[in-house]
């Protein structure tokens, strides 16, 4: 009974010991150039599970060593991958970070080219150098914790050889065993004293640390059958520990010698002994431990059975290079010292960090989504600086901190999809070129939250949706979202004009759908401006009509040319047949409808004498004004200004003001989004002369639907514009302290600050464009939101961009050019003139959207063609006065 239960336990031991030893929990094996079919096996002798490296590289190509070789050779280092192509190949491997590994990689040449030639290439460990190959057969080993939960070994080309690898082998360790004080560990050696020639290593190491033997013929052999306790943190193979030397000569030393290139390099030595001998009472084995002749453990008796390791704590040095470890008997030893094992590693530094991991995941999450196979874009993204991947620029002053990306230039990369998510993780980006790519859905908005990014381009694509709001707003961000055709609101951002320039410019904000800003701004004015003027909520009409010369109305000269553009009083009276005809009351006086040369129609305003600001002001800015050409600005004719009679005269515009036409005053009611988009496309491209085209610019500073006129073809001009510098609005007499306009038109902000800027004309603009959206009274009280800019906000809100159109329009339109139009007004009616758009990127966003909707299933209008227009009704010559 008592036989078997030994047996048993001896079986149990058994057991137990190889479920230990089979244990490969986080090894990884790779076999370099195995073709995955034959992926994965379990080696002979080793057992241990080598599987192909094609999921760790892209790049490379696979051979195996010459047949002659083969018996040498251990199976996985049959095969190998060399690489032709590119300068440096890296592996990719996925390991647990913070953990102690053991990292072997393998080298055997075995003429697999047939060209019979050393190899000769680099290795690096991640960014550093590890070492150079210029051996046929060869293994490098390091011990390196690791910082990341991934680990890049490259081979760098370094001349005409071409770098090749067999097997890569990574081993996790016990935290603290190989402790060093700094930097890693570079294996020298690692042998067992024994006379035999057998290699051990797993199953029998746990840790698959190879152990080549060593002996000397001065050296006797011992051994022993009993079992050595191997417990201690380096779980020694108990192969190793069982067998030892001790000097022939018993007064002799046992001397261990090796070289260390360069001759300088620290290194760690550890020297395993177990005493295999049993001693008798009057015995002793007592030595030193010595190196280069300097004591540097002991005296040290090894214990019985049980194995102790002598390991440096500092890292050691030997002079010259040329190390001699001696074991020195003492004095009173009556043994001769003994050795079992050895191992000395020198220490390598890998000063140089690695890219910050998660910029590093994102990178690499960009070059798999979008299949990037650049042969550059491989080990770390941003060092060393030589093998900086393509398209990539870092930051990078001080190696001992981790290099971020600071810009990726994917331009013309044939990138298809949407804008992937990897680019989040590049946290300090500060430029990012996706430009002239297949790139398609909306732009995210986590760009908005890399706080790093100054330089956005993202134009040549097929992206949709709308710019993010998040996006927008960021300050000092310049964003190119051009040449997006289904993008919203695009081009808000860098208008043509600077492109060129790259100049960069301040971002303009779509205002939030619920931007509190705008709708408290816009209430509070609407409350003001209603105490000021009273009643007279919507300031005095403007329209007026002029006359037609009968030339084209593209043309940019004012309708009637003569010489001297100043006119008398009585040739006033002459055109206007003694003020005979009141057309309407413009903003700074009566209109009367007149004739010049006794056929062209002319409209004449008499300015009210008390409305001048003076004489000279008035001349000034009228001859200013008569230089003002454009196709898309009423046509000053001349001017009176005979002693106290101050008059302007108009080219004429039979279909009077933009307003008759939404209201349906003039019985010519416009239902057609097309016609509505042309007349503000128009109006836009007249405003943005006046801000860009005039020298000094020119502010309108009462834009509105009631100063756009349409001739009788409908073609639209902007009226008086730049009077309101020298004539305050009726009522009020001091220009300084007054802010002109129109209630619901006016910026708040130059409401707030008094301080006019384009950006004013800006803002009264997207009201024209939320009235030409929704029809909608600029002030409506009997509206829950009495102002427009609000309602819509407040509609938006609720979501269906249906609740805001005008139902009269059908829904006949192209949505996405609806869309755009209604995000472009509230960019106009950014609170911060700073992030309204300027007139130039509003002129190109609504010829978007003229586009869009012309090239919506054959509904493209002939719009210089009155017949084609679907609000040729009745064509009067006559806009009929507008008192309110
Ligand atoms: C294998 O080793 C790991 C770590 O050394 C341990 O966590 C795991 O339990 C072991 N597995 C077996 C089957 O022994
Ligand atoms: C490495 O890890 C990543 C992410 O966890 C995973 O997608 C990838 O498949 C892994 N690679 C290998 C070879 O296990
Ligand atoms: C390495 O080179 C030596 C000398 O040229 C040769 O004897 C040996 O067989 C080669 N080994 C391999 C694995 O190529
Ligand atoms: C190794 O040493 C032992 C004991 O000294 C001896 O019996 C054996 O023959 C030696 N083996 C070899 C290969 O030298
Ligand atoms: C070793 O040294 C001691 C005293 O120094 C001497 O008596 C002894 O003979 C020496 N043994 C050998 C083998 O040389
Ligand atoms: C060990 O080294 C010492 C000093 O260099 C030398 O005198 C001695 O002969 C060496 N012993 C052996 C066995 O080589
Ligand atoms: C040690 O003791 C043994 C007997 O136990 C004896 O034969 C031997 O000579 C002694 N050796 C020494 C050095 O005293
Ligand atoms: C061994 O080391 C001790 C302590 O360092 C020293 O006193 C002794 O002289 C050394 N013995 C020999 C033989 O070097
Ligand atoms: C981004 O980094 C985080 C770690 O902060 C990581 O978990 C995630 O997988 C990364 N995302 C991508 C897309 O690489
Ligand atoms: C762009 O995307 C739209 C829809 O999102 C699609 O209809 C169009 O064909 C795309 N254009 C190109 C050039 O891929």
């Amino acid at each position: 009974m008592e036989r078997y239960s030994s047996v048993f336990i001896a079986i149990f031991v058994l057991i137990l010991r190889l479920a230990q030893a089979q244990n490969q929990t986080g090894f990884i094996s790779v076999d370099c150039g195995l073709s995955p079919p034959e992926s994965p096996y379990n080696a002979p002798q080793t057992g241990l599970t080598y599987a192909s490296d094609a999921g760790l590289i892209n790049s490379g190509k696979t051979g195996g060593i010459a047949k002659e070789f083969e018996p040498f050779v251990d199976k996985p280092a049959l095969t190998l991958r060399y690489f032709p192509d590119g300068v440096r190949n890296c592996y990719n491997l996925n390991v647990t970070r913070d953990t102690n590994y053991l990292i072997k990689a393998t080298f055997v040449y075995g003429n697999y080219d047939g060209l019979n030639v050393d190899p000769n290439f680099d290795l690096y460990f991640g960014p550093n150098l590890w070492t150079t190959v210029s051996s046929n057969d060869t293994m490098e080993e390091i011990i390196h914790v690791t910082k990341f939960n991934s680990l890049q070994i490259c081979l760098v080309k370094t001349g005409i050889s071409i770098p090749f690898i067999n097997v890569l082998e990574l081993r996790p360790l016990k935290k603290n065993v190989y402790a060093t004080q700094s930097g890693s560990l570079k294996n020298l050696f690692r042998l067992y004293i024994s006379n035999s020639s057998r290699r051990i290593r797993f199953p029998d190491d746990v840790y698959d640390r190879k152990w080549y033997p060593l002996f000397q013929n001065s050296w006797t052999q011992v051994t022993t059958n009993l079992n050595v306790n191997i417990s201690t943190r380096y779980e020694l193979p108990e192969g190793v520990m069982t067998t030892a030397a001790t000097p022939l000569n018993a007064n002799e030393t046992l001397n261990i010698t090796w070289t260390i290139e360069p001759p300088t390099t620290p290194f760690y030595s550890y020297i395993h002994f177990a005493e295999l001998q049993s001693l008798r009472a009057n015995d002793t084995r007592e030595f030193n431990v010595t190196l280069d002749g300097d004591n540097t453990f002991g005296p040290y008796s090894p214990k019985p059975l049980k194995t102790e390791t002598v390991q440096d704590l500092t890292p050691e040095q030997c002079s010259g290079g040329a190390c001699l470890l001696q074991l020195v008997k003492t004095l009173q030893s009556t043994l001769p010292p003994l050795l079992n094992a050895i191992e000395a590693f020198t220490v390598i530094d890998f000063p140089q960090m690695e890219t910050n991991e998660d910029e590093v995941a994102g990178i690499k999450n960009v070059q798999n989504t979008y299949v990037l196979n650049r042969i550059s874009w491989q080990g770390d993204p941003c060092v060393p600086k030589q093998f900086l991947w393509d398209g990539l620029n870092c930051n990078n002053s001080d190696i001992s901190t981790p290099p971020i990306i600071s810009s990726l230039d994917l331009s013309s990369s044939g990138l298809t999809g949407v804008i992937t998510q990897g680019i989040q993780n590049l946290t300090n980006l500060q430029y990012l070129d996706l430009s002239d790519n297949k790139l398609t859905g909306e732009i995210p908005k986590f760009l908005a939250d890399i706080q790093s990014l100054l330089d956005i381009n993202l134009s040549g694509n097929n992206l949709t949706g709308s710019v993010p709001l998040s996006l927008l707003q960021k300050k000092g961000l310049k964003l190119n979202v051009e040449g997006n055709p289904h993008l919203l609101c695009t081009d808000l951002c860098v208008s043509k004009g600077d492109v060129h320039k790259k100049k960069s410019i301040t971002v303009p904000i779509i205002a939030s759908i619920a931007s509190i800003a705008v709708l408290i701004g816009a209430l509070a004015i609407f409350f003001v401006l209603k105490k000021k003027t009273g009643s007279k909520v919507e300031g005095p009409p403007t329209s007026y009509v002029q006359a037609s010369d009968g030339r084209s109305p593209r043309s940019a000269k004012p309708a009637i040319v003569t010489k001297n553009r100043r006119f008398t009083y009585s040739e006033v009276m002459i055109i206007t047949n003694n003020f005979q005809r009141i057309l309407g009351k413009g903003g700074f006086g009566i209109v009367y409808h007149g004739f010049v040369n006794g056929t062209e129609q002319v409209a004449v305003k008499i300015l009210s004498h008390s409305s001048s600001q003076g004489y000279k002001q008035f001349k000034a800015e009228v001859e200013l004004l008569l230089r003002v050409h454009h196709k898309n600005l009423v046509g000053l004719v001349g001017y009176c200004d005979e002693g106290e009679n101050l008059a302007l005269i108009y080219e004429y515009m039979a279909n009077g003001d933009l307003k008759d036409h939404m209201s349906g005053t003039r019985n010519q009611f416009i239902s057609n989004w097309g016609t509505r988009l042309k007349i503000v496309v128009e109006s836009a491209q007249g405003l943005e002369y006046l801000h860009n085209g005039c020298k000094p610019p020119m502010v309108h500073r009462d834009v509105k639907t009631t100063n756009i006129l349409l001739n009788e073809k409908f073609d639209a001009k902007l009226a008086d514009f730049g009077l309101s510098r020298s004539f305050p609005i009726e009522g009020e007499t001091h220009v300084s302290t007054v802010v002109v306009g129109t209630p619901g038109y006016l910026d708040p902000e130059y409401y707030r600050k008094n301080w006019l800027t384009e950006k004013s004309d800006v803002y009264s603009f997207g009201i024209v464009l939320l009235e030409i959206i929704t029809n909608q009274h600029v002030i409506d009280h009997s509206r829950e939101k009495p102002h427009i800019a609000e309602w819509v906000g407040e509609m938006l809100t609720k979501g269906d961009i249906r609740n805001i159109m005008d139902p009269s329009l059908n829904g006949d339109y192209d949505s996405t050019s609806v869309w755009k139009a209604v995000e472009l007004a509230m960019c106009c009616l950014n609170s911060s003139s700073a992030r309204r758009p300027t007139m130039s990127q509003v002129v190109f966003e609504l010829n978007e959207c003229l586009t869009c909707e012309n090239s919506r299933g054959g509904a493209i209008r002939d719009i210089d063609s009155t017949s084609s227009l679907d609000v040729s009704l009745t064509f009067t010559t006559q806009v009929s006065p507008i008192a309110r």
